[in-house]
């Protein structure tokens, strides 16, 4: 049975981004990323993009109620099969997220950690590169563009993202430690975590990830 309410967990570049795109792609899922829905914000200029953007530009969390926000307004929408790509990252996102679905009879199905070793990161990070018009995500030397600085989707610009400097990613990879990593505790208890492992080829792990997302995967993914 298909997966229908999806979390994807793991460290900053671990390939959630990557890897929700083509899970919900493949499987008729909504991508749901509050990284992507916060630097909409920011970029629209709204109370909660003005809110948001310090703590973002500085690698911290966002204050819970301003993430909340911009997440809830979009599952009001009407989305109900979904992957959810970079949060929860602490246990009040969890259990307020717990909260909102049971609320709706529509629990999660599964999450899914990326488990990537924390000397490939910085790597992913720094050479990642991102369409300006259309969000599309490349990297200098794992997927990079056909012409420099140009998107082969739509021709638009790509551009470096302002936290993906080595001083910020130290702060991020941080507060993954300290906040978001406990959700693996807290989702093994639920019985809910298969950890598959991201240090391979994107498409390798699509493959993996693709198994969980038909209901075929292990439970631990070596
Ligand atoms: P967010 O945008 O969520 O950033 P993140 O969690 O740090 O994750 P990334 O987007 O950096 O990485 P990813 O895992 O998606 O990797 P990707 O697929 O792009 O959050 C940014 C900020 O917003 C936070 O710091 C915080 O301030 C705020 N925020 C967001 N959500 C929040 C929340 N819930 N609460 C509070 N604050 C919140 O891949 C990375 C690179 O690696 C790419 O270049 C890609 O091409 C490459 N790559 C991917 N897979 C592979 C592979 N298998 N092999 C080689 N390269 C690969």
């Amino acid at each position: 049975m298909t997966l229908r309410r999806l979390v994807f967990l793991g460290a900053p570049g671990a390939g959630k981004g990557t890897q929700a795109e083509r899970a919900c792609r493949d499987h008729g899922l909504v991508h749901l990323s509050t990284g992507d829905l916060l630097r909409g914000a920011v970029k629209a200029q709204t109370p909660s993009g003005v809110a948001a953007k310090a703590y973002m530009e500085a690698g911290d969390l966002v204050p819970d109620d301003v993430v909340f926000g911009v997440l809830f307004e979009r599952l009001d929408e009407g989305v109900d099969a979904f992957v959810l790509d970079g949060f929860p990252r602490n246990l009040a996102q969890a259990e307020g997220l717990d909260e909102r679905l049971a609320a709706a009879h529509k629990p999660l199905d599964g999450v899914i950690e990326l488990d990537v070793p924390a000397s490939a990161i910085v790597g992913r990070i720094t050479g990642r590169r991102v369409c300006k018009a259309c969000g599309t995500t490349y990297h200098v030397a794992f997927r990079p563009t056909s012409q420099e600085g140009v998107c082969d989707n739509c021709g638009g610009e790509t551009y470096q993202r302002s936290d993906d400097t080595e001083a910020v990613i130290e702060r991020r990879l941080a507060v993954y430690r300290e906040q978001t990593e406990p959700l693996k505790e807290y989702y093994e208890r639920k019985g809910l975590l298969v950890a598959v492992n991201g240090d391979r080829s994107m498409d390798d792990v699509e493959a993996a990830v693709d198994a969980v997302v038909a209901g075929n995967g292990e439970r631990i993914d070596g």
